[in-house]
């Protein structure tokens, strides 16, 4: 059993992520940490009848928060509002992020890295480059949480057929996590003769699911609730794998590439991404393959290549952010 730390506990996706996660035979201590509110929240869930110890750690605390963590799941930052990019978090959300790697290369080196707080496509290469700065950097430990697009794919999916069962038809997912980069391989799933109308709507509800809920939360928010979700099914693959060893299991995650840097070097050399959301198999270490992209229909190709020119933006503004700040 291990220690597992929510940074960013407090808030719309952290409070019900932790709940989830309270749940897990996995976890020995669950340390909450947010600059607001966190003692309450880890009191709460203190009185949950599962074995973990919960323990709440306020803004002065993150250090101790981060001691000896197995894993780090980091849903700290500001959400969207209407109207707005996930790109437009950047200016607060970067910091935020750059500070919490700070104290897992002091704390907790080794930990494996799960990343929510968006812009995912640029915070993740934010957390790798300060690793890299600590030279405490291990690309099979880093994650992007693209979870949830995979969760709305089967859903999605579902509500045009639902002779399928939602919960264990899964999708990959490739590409990023923000609208164009978003490319659901629907090409894969079984029963799937989908008019190109449906398609086209499909995969637009996909790349822009996020959309739907901010828009519906008018201004109060994003997606926490089926954030959680995902994220607890993230978090749990990877415990499931690190701790208790089981294989065989895979996600969509949005990684840094050389992971799998062998795997990946055709692929490198040709669309010059060094960050990318792929299926990944898990092991003992995190990354323990990342599986060869699927053979892609003509409709899918034309989507990735949408989405590499904006995939490097991103993940150049976020690497950027860091390399010349020092
Ligand atoms: P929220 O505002 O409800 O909660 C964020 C929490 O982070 C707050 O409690 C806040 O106090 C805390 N926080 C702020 N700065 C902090 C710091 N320096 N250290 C620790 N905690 C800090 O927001 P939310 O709805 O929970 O969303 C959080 C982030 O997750 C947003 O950036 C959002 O865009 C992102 N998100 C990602 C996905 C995804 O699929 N990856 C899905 C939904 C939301
Ligand atoms: C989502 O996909 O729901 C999240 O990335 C939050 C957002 O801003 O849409």
């Amino acid at each position: 059993m291990v220690k597992v730390v929510i940074c960013g506990a407090a808030g719309g996706i952290g409070q019900p992520l932790s709940l989830l996660l309270k749940q897990s035979e996995h976890i020995s201590h669950l340390a909450l940490f947010d600059v607001v509110n966190a003692p309450g929240v880890a009191a709460d869930l203190s009185h949950i009848n599962t074995r973990s110890t919960v323990t709440g750690h306020g803004k002065e605390s993150m250090d101790e928060a981060l001691q000896n963590a197995h894993t780090v799941v980091i849903p700290a930052g500001v959400p969207r509002k209407p109207g707005m990019t996930r790109d437009d978090l950047f200016k607060i959300n970067a910091g935020i992020v750059r500070d919490l790697s700070e104290g897992i290369a002091r704390n907790c080196p080794g930990a494996f890295v799960l990343v929510i707080s968006n812009p995912v496509n640029s915070t993740v290469p934010i957390v790798c480059e300060v690793l890299k700065q600590h030279n405490v950097f291990d690309p099979r430990r880093v994650f992007g949480i693209s979870t949830l697009d995979v969760v709305r794919s089967s859903r999605f999916v579902y509500e045009l057929d639902n002779s399928i069962d939602p919960k264990s038809t899964r999708v990959t997912v490739i590409g990023g996590h923000s609208g164009v980069t978003i490319v659901p391989v629907l090409s894969h799933i079984p029963r799937q003769n989908f008019t190109k109308d449906q398609l086209d709507l499909l995969t637009h509800r996909i790349q822009y699911g996020g959309d739907e809920v901010v828009k519906a939360k008018d201004g109060a928010g994003s997606a926490t609730l089926s954030m959680a979700y995902a994220g607890a099914r993230f978090t749990s693959a990877i415990l499931e794998a690190t701790v208790a060893g089981r294989t065989g299991l895979i996600e969509s995650t949005y990684i840094n590439l050389h992971a799998d840097a062998e795997g990946t070097a055709a692929f490198r050399a040709k669309t010059h991404l060094d960050y990318f959301a792929q299926d990944v198999e898990f092991g003992r270490e995190g990354v323990s393959k990342i599986l060869p992209l699927p053979e892609l229909s003509a409709y899918e190709q034309t989507l990735l290549d949408a989405a590499v020119p904006e995939l490097k933006i991103n993940i150049t503004k976020g690497t950027t952010f860091i390399t010349e700040a020092s």
